[in-house]
């Protein structure tokens, strides 16, 4: 059975030994550097319970596999098909009767003060404190269809902050229809919350897809929603904290810079202010944090699963020898996929890398691979990539199309974003189809040969 909440998963991470507390004060800027001293150690979540405000900051949660699996409640081994059983089998959500949880506490008016909130600057450079972990709450104004997905908030006062969301992400496509409809949109921001709506935020799907339904899914039961106090649009009842608020796309700030998730900062940008009109949390609540920055941080190792998975998903569809994915955390997860198959005639590598390209995930870097390579092995790939390649045969590179999100390489801020187009490569590290190939000369029954003087070295 999922988790009811954010704190029943903290509770099992706790239980686990996997969450460390900090009794002692804690400045908020210094948190980005105990959560990439806990990263270097592939160490534990981090409560800082003395952060100068009323509320307990927990970081780390999604910060390596093995928080994952505790979230799925599954084993490494069954991680990926339970992920596939749920995309399968999605679940729509029940809303609660009654006063839910997250509105124990409900602030309007000029008791709103984002101020009073635990959210650190991370990055030095950064344009100030940004919430990051963060689950916008949105819905397409045409079709009410509800959307949710992680977007970073720059807070700019008490009652305003700002945010960049891109235009090929849901959030940013609904709020160009609001523009275009002339309204101002209304959101929430929802922090602390059953981590599987976390993962399912990252799952890419069409824009026809209800995301509550998918969670429902993952989770393998309803997502329990409540109204919003100031908008028809409903949320997680259990969330430690909502934020709601009110977008005019024509009121514009800078925005930035911010550390970002490729490991450099964004420079700032006119963006919309956001005006919050109800801050709604539960009775002794927790407020979250999440490291971005410099691969490899949670924000990357949160994505890298359901990326996975979803890819995985919508090419097995075309190409059933796909045998397993690998999206690279270090290269920004998105950015790097290494594919294994066994192709079926000439050129279905080739088809597969561009099939690849033309999805959502907007990969720079397709490298296919025959099954016998460990996707997830470095020096696997590193050994297909010197000896079944050949460059002039086996690379193809295709121009101006549309560029992953924030790529420094291309990331010219005097070009509008949907204006800006990249080039991505493909290499098919298959051996060649149908020809004869060398044989591999490796050491066959070695795992299982009984050697007991190599025991003791584990
Ligand atoms: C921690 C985190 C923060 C993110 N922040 C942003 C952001 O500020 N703007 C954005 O456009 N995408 C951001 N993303 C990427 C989107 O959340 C992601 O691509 C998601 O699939 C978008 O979902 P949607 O299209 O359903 O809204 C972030 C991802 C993570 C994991």
């Amino acid at each position: 059975m999922a988790f009811d909440d954010f704190r029943s998963f903290v509770d099992c991470l706790r239980a686990a030994g996997e969450v460390v507390e900090i009794n002692r004060p804690i400045a908020l800027d210094d948190v980005g550097k105990v959560m990439k001293r806990a990263q270097a150690q592939s160490g534990p979540s981090v409560v800082f319970n003395d952060n100068g405000t009323n509320f307990p900051l927990i970081c780390g949660v999604y910060g390596d596999r093995r928080k994952a699996l505790i979230a799925f409640e599954t084993s490494s081994s069954e991680l990926f098909q339970k992920v596939l059983h749920g995309l399968d089998n999605p679940i729509p959500p029940r809303v609660m009767d009654g006063r839910p949880p997250c509105q124990d506490i409900v602030l309007q008016g000029a008791d709103i003060d984002l101020s009073a909130l635990p959210v650190p600057q991370y990055s030095p450079v950064d344009g100030g404190a940004y919430i990051t972990p963060g689950i916008v709450v949105s819905k397409d104004p045409e079709t009410d269809i509800p959307d949710i997905g992680h977007y970073r908030f720059l807070i700019l006062s008490k009652n305003t902050f700002s945010f960049s969301a891109q235009p090929f992400h849901r959030f940013g496509k609904n709020l160009a229809k609001y523009k275009k409809l002339g309204q101002k949109a209304r959101a929430a921001l929802v922090i602390g919350v059953d981590p599987i709506l976390a993962y399912t935020c990252q799952v890419q799907v069409s824009d026809t897809t209800n995301d509550w339904h998918v969670a429902g899914g993952l989770r393998g039961a309803p997502v329990e929603l409540a109204r919003c106090v100031t908008s028809d649009l409903h949320v997680p009842a259990t969330s430690e904290f909502v934020i709601e608020f009110e977008v005019d796309m024509d009121d514009l700030v800078m925005e930035g810079p911010l550390g970002e998730y490729t490991g450099y900062y964004t420079p700032p940008s006119p963006k919309p202010v956001a005006t919050v009109l109800a801050i709604t949390h539960r009775k002794s609540p927790m407020f979250q944090g999440l490291l971005t920055g410099k691969p490899i941080t949670e924000s990357h190792l949160l994505k890298q699963i359901p990326f996975e998975a979803s890819l995985f998903r919508t090419l097995k569809a075309q190409y059933p020898t796909i045998t397993d994915i690998s999206v690279r955390a270090s290269a920004g997860v998105s950015f790097y996929v290494v594919i294994a198959m066994q192709p079926r005639f000439a050129g279905e590598a080739r088809q597969v890398i561009l099939s690849a390209m033309g999805t959502n995930v907007r990969p720079k870097w397709v490298i296919i691979v025959d099954p016998d390579i460990d996707v997830h092995s470095s020096s696997d790939v590193e050994w297909a990539m010197a000896f079944r390649v050949q460059p002039a045969r086996d690379a193809i590179v295709i121009d101006h199309i549309p560029a992953g999100p924030s790529d420094p390489s291309i990331d010219d801020p005097k070009i509008d974003r949907p204006m800006r187009t990249a080039s991505a490569i493909g290499i098919d590290a298959t051996r060649p189809y149908g020809k004869p190939f060398s044989q591999v000369a490796d050491v066959p029954g070695w795992a299982e040969f009984d050697v007991p003087e190599l025991k003791s070295r584990g």
